[in-house]
């Protein structure tokens, strides 16, 4: 049964729950930092504003993004890339803010991956309906270090697949202040994002917020 009194209904306690050999769901872990984390989210769009890219396919994805860090992740019809400067602005994405940093350190310290120097930072905004098709992480060149994904606002369903795209994902439900720190075995593992469903979250309104920190290998 649910009290009245949460700030979100359904919101989970801080648990720490393993999902799979590398998989580390953290309940809860950053809530309440989350609105000093949506401020700097918000910090990012002033620099980089949110924009809905173009895959390879010409398609345009539902969800808009930007980035923090030395490193961000960008996509147009020549392909998937890291570059050190936002294709829409021609300027440096903004330096990764100290908060950001330190949340996606002690989440993977949590998780049982020390040492996480995250230098890269892709900022997923979803709307309604907006959804993420399956895929893995891999333009990082560096599997070595785990990713650490944070999500705020509207709940989400995550589709958790294995190394294997065929095998069918499964459905873990994602809500405001979860962090999900994937490593290690299975740092390759196929996921993504069911079409969220429409509402309106105290901090973040029609959106979701997903934060997903990575290492990207300098290029040689
Ligand atoms: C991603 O795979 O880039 C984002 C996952 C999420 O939004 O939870
Ligand atoms: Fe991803």
């Amino acid at each position: 049964m649910h009290s009245d009194n949460k700030l979100w209904p359904e919101s989970h306690d801080l648990t720490k729950e393993s999902l799979a050999e590398g998989v580390m769901l953290l309940r809860a872990f950053c809530r309440e930092d989350a609105p000093l984390i949506y401020s700097a989210v918000q910090k990012v769009d002033s620099v980089s504003p949110f924009r809905q890219m173009i895959v390879p396919s010409g398609h345009t994805m539902s969800v808009a993004m930007t980035n923090t860090g030395t490193f961000g992740w960008t996509t147009d019809r020549q392909g998937y890339r890291y570059t050190t400067v936002d294709p829409a602005t021609g300027q440096p994405w903004l330096q990764m803010p100290e908060i950001l940093f330190s949340l996606a350190r002690r989440a993977a310290e949590a998780a049982h991956f020390p040492h996480f120097v995250p230098n890269s930072c892709l900022i997923n905004r979803y709307s309604t309906r907006a959804r993420l098709s399956l895929h893995q992480d891999k333009n990082e060149e560096d599997y070595t270090q785990p990713i650490v994904s944070v999500s705020l606002g509207l709940p989400a369903t995550f589709l958790l697949g294995t190394l294997r795209r065929s095998e069918t994902p499964r459905r873990i439900r994602i809500e405001h202040g979860d962090v999900l720190v994937w490593g290690g075995p299975a740092r390759l593992i196929f996921h993504g994002v069911a079409p969220i469903a429409a509402g309106t979250h105290p901090l973040t309104g029609a959106f979701r917020i997903n934060l997903t920190f990575r290492h990207v290998a300098e290029p040689h």
